[in-house]
């Protein structure tokens, strides 16, 4: 089942990206202040931070959804902050968003969601459509799922339908914010082995905001950790473990609990 047969020009490597001096604020809150950041192509990164430290501002302004104060932001060799609209759409449609709380349309089902992102930015006929939604169902482990209703899945099935849904263009780069939250372990567990599985399978570059310490454990490449407005610390999980620096260990500790809640 060759992902090229549907899809030529998306071989399934990933994209990278890198933020530079990147600031934003809103009004007098100064939420990011100087964030720089490098993603590899096809590794997970995942963002550590408090509530409110801008994780998902960082997600958005990658996306374009928001322009930075100041600094830069790149996608591969493509500046994207200060783009216009018009060329940031062949970028988008190279990015996939799961957005924290990630709805699916109610009154549509599971095939009409993931048919949505193809309609304005794919040129797949009717059959490779249909054939696209059944291979992204099989890969989320939900094949067979097409005419069910979101009413009749449980929250981790919607979750990984809502993952489907970001996939379906064959993204270069997953944004994942908080993608775990709110689904129990065994749910929360199955929603990062595939987010491992599409690295795997698919070469995505993922960025991942999560607070849940044992999702960082297992998904993560490297961990960048941002504490009042800049990056505190970067590195791989044991790295940042292991820091002796007071604040990361603040962070870390406050939590701690969550380790031993999900153990
Ligand atoms: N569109 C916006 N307008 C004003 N303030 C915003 C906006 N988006 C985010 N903020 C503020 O920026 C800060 C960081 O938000 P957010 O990125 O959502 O935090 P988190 O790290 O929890 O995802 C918060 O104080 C939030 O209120
Ligand atoms: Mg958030």
């Amino acid at each position: 089942m060759s992902e090229q047969h549907t899809h030529p020009d998306s071989t399934g490597r990933g994209a990278s990206v890198r933020m530079r001096g990147v600031t934003k604020s809103f009004g007098s809150a100064h939420v990011l202040k100087g964030v720089d950041l490098y993603a590899k192509p096809g590794t997970t990164t995942v963002v550590l931070g408090p509530s409110g430290s801008g994780k998902s501002v960082l997600l958005r302004l990658l996306v374009g959804l928001m322009p930075p104060d100041s600094g830069e932001i790149w996608f591969d060799d493509t500046r994207v902050d200060g783009l216009p609209e018009a060329d940031m759409d062949p970028v988008r449609t190279q990015l996939g968003f799961l957005f924290q709380l990630s709805a699916l349309f109610d009154s549509m089902t599971v095939s009409e969601n993931l048919l949505f992102p193809l309609q304005e930015h794919s040129r797949l006929s009717k059959v490779e459509r249909r054939e696209r939604v059944r291979e992204t169902l099989a890969m989320v482990d939900m094949a067979g799922a097409e005419t069910k209703f979101p009413a009749q899945l449980s929250g981790g099935q919607q979750r990984r339908i809502a993952l489907a849904r970001a996939i379906m263009l064959r993204p270069r780069l997953v944004l994942y914010d908080e993608p775990t939250t709110g689904l129990d372990p065994v749910r929360a567990r199955g929603i990062n082995m595939l987010i491992n599985k599409l690295k795997r399978e698919l070469g995505i570059t993922g960025l991942v905001v999560t607070h849940d310490l044992h999702s960082v454990k297992m998904v993560a490449d490297r961990v960048v950790l941002l504490l009042g407005g800049k990056v505190r610390i970067e590195g791989t999980f044991e790295e940042v473990m292991a820091s002796d620096d007071p604040e990361v260990q603040g962070f870390l500790t406050g939590r701690g609990s969550e380790i031993g809640a999900t153990a």
